[in-house]
């Protein structure tokens, strides 16, 4: 099959769907197939019946949504429109990228495979599924070798010749200007802005205030962006994504690694990467480029490693690359704790036989992508305002190595003062309060422990202005919150005891998991509470959760279940796996 021609296809929301397709591209390429990588975004659907073999690579995401450059393609192929032999000409595999963590794993893919199966398409090969929650690089690789495979040993047309891997360099070449003449940069301020990426904004950051008490050893933050007259529409429960910008301790280690001098040098690349930004905002400086468009600091992916090996000018480091490539999880995450533990700290490990200029590390450093946090605010209450809470996160390495969350670490550092404009867009969101008719007389629960409570912060200024309003019949509202210790990190107490206080809270039930001995979570609340749980789903009231994925959200529902279980028996049990369906159970879980 190596005869055939292929295009490829990805769909992606953080750029991993479109490194691997990128990486299959490539190995076919070296096995002389001819090959062509599509953007789903890019794509007009209504081609899909002449291709012939096709390979699409697309990723699930939220409450198993496609990726926002998938949403065109997904939305034509659901369509009923099309004859039961739509697809009949063309043969496809899929990869599918998702997380165990969510129920919805790799709905997406499940669903493209569905719809193809049922337009009369050929599946001539196993559809894959990563797993983001174990190791979702090894799961593509692995998928990646037996397609190959696959190709391989169902090669009919024998006089095919396919080419031998070479490694040889691909420079990307690069001229320096004097000036800037088109002025394109990315990160200008809103007076000056010129025509940006369509959704993007750049929002002025009005404060960051710190909630934790001194006696906490973590920080966490209530940041507010100025969006006044941006055009931003937003509700409550909506995310906000923001793109940081890289530190400038980071930045200035890439230009020690590139030996550059002038990084206020004005500079463009002569042929298009797969950095999207730098193709859409040269020429620019070293510094903007550098600072803004790359990621140095997400782990260096086995295929980031691979790519290195071209310009490894010493054969044995050359073979340890190799080596690490084909490593297990655990052992690759041997190199990531004590060598490398970012893409910056990759490119530092090999730099002395590293062979690579200035237009070669933009080829090869992946783009900046951007932070999604849930937005804290109801536009009702602040329409020019948005904002977000958020934990500044810190890590260390098995070697102790102190390491801070990028995005985090850049917001917190600004305040009114620095008249700081930040790049920033909305994604909607299925999480939101039920409008004015759903509402009547149905009470609604809100579970968020921890930074989970920021949706419920703009779903309370929500509810406090919907509920002045005239003939406004809302039923019960209550919020489970949980946190450590309530005189460390009981962030926006305040505002959670006014909204008691004043009636918009019915009621507010908090745990403190380590004030004791035992662990009290909000489960333990819930299940104190169990009545006004079960009066509130019995009587078709909604049910929101937000905050951790891997263990809160899941040990919330399990207690939901049994509390539907233990007061309401098969039928409690019957109305439960209905929440989902109905909508009425939604989750904003990460
Ligand atoms: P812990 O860190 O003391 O275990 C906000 O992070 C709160 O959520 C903290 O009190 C935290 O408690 C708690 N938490 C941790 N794991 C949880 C789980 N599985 N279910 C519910 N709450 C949890």
């Amino acid at each position: 099959m190596l005869d055939k021609k292929f295009s490829i296809f990805f769909g992606t929301q953080t750029g991993t769907a479109e490194e691997f397709a990128e990486d299959l591209t490539n190995s076919l390429k070296e096995l002389g197939v001819k090959c062509s990588l599509h953007d789903l975004e890019d794509y007009d659907p209504k081609h899909l019946p002449s291709e012939e073999y096709t390979i699409f690579i697309i990723s699930t995401y939220g409450e198993g949504e496609p990726p926002d450059n998938a949403i065109d393609f997904y939305n034509y192929i659901h369509d009923d429109d099309h004859p039961k032999t739509y697809l009949s000409s063309m043969n496809y595999t899929v990869f599918g990228l998702g997380d165990s963590t969510y129920e919805t794993f790799n709905y997406c893919a499940r669903n493209v495979k569905k719809k193809f199966d049922e337009l009369g398409a050929r599946l001539f090969f196993k559809i894959g599924y990563g797993d983001d929650d174990d190791d979702i690089e090894s799961d593509f690789l692995s998928w990646k070798t037996n397609l190959i495979e696959f190709l391989k040993s169902s090669q009919t047309n024998t006089s095919t010749k396919t080419t031998k891997k070479t490694t040889t360099i691909k420079h990307i070449e690069y001229e320096f200007l004097e000036t800037n003449p088109e002025k394109k940069a990315f990160r200008q301020d809103n007076n000056t802005s010129i025509q940006l990426e369509h959704k993007i904004k750049f929002s002025k950051i009005i404060s960051s205030q710190e909630l934790h008490t001194k006696k906490s050893k973590r920080s966490a933050k209530l940041v507010k962006f100025d969006i006044s007259n941006l055009g931003l529409n937003y509700n409550a429960g909506d995310h906000i994504g923001i793109y940081p910008e890289n530190s400038i301790e980071n930045v200035k280690r890439v230009y020690k690694l590139l030996k550059i001098e002038n990084p206020d040098q004005v500079f463009i690349l002569k042929e298009k990467t797969k950095n999207s930004f730098l193709t859409k905002y040269q020429p620019c400086t070293i510094k903007e480029a550098i600072s803004n468009y790359c990621d140095l600091t997400s782990p260096p992916t086995r295929i980031l490693l691979s790519s290195l090996i071209p310009y490894i000018t010493n054969q044995d480091l050359t073979k340890y690359i190799s080596s690490l490539t084909n490593l297990e999880k655990n052992e690759f995450q041997d190199f990531l704790q004590n060598k490398a533990h970012t893409i910056l700290e990759t490119f530092e490990f090999f730099s002395e036989s590293l062979n690579i200029d200035l237009g070669d590390f933009f080829g090869l450093c992946p783009s900046q992508t951007p932070r999604f946090y849930s937005i804290a605010s109801s536009p009702l209450e602040t329409p020019n305002e948005i904002h977000i809470v958020f934990i500044n996160s810190v890590w260390y390495t098995n070697q102790k190595k102190k390491y801070l969350g990028l995005c985090t670490s850049f917001i917190s550092q600004f305040s009114n003062k620095d008249d700081k404009y930040v790049p920033v867009f909305i994604r909607h969101s299925e999480f939101r309060l039920p409008n004015k008719n759903q509402i009547q007389n149905k009470s609604i629960i809100m579970v968020g422990p921890g930074t989970g409570f920021a949706p419920f912060r703009g779903f309370i200024q929500e509810l406090a202005i919907r509920k002045k309003e005239k003939n406004s019949q809302i039923g019960n509202i209550t919020l489970f919150f949980g946190c450590r210790n309530r005189e460390e990190d009981f962030i926006l107490q305040d505002e959670m005891q006014n909204a008691k206080e004043t009636g918009i809270l019915d009621n507010l039930f908090v745990s403190f998991s380590r004030e004791q001995k035992e662990k009290i979570y909000v489960q333990n609340k819930m299940l104190e509470n169990k009545q006004i749980i079960w009066n509130c789903i019995r009587n078709n009231g909604y049910f929101y959760i937000c905050g951790d994925a891997k263990k809160m959200a899941k040990g919330v529902i399990n207690t939901l279940f049994s509390i539907c279980s233990e007061m309401g028996g098969e039928k409690g049990e019957q109305l439960f796996y209905s929440l989902k369906n109905n909508k009425r159970l939604l989750e904003d879980v990460w």
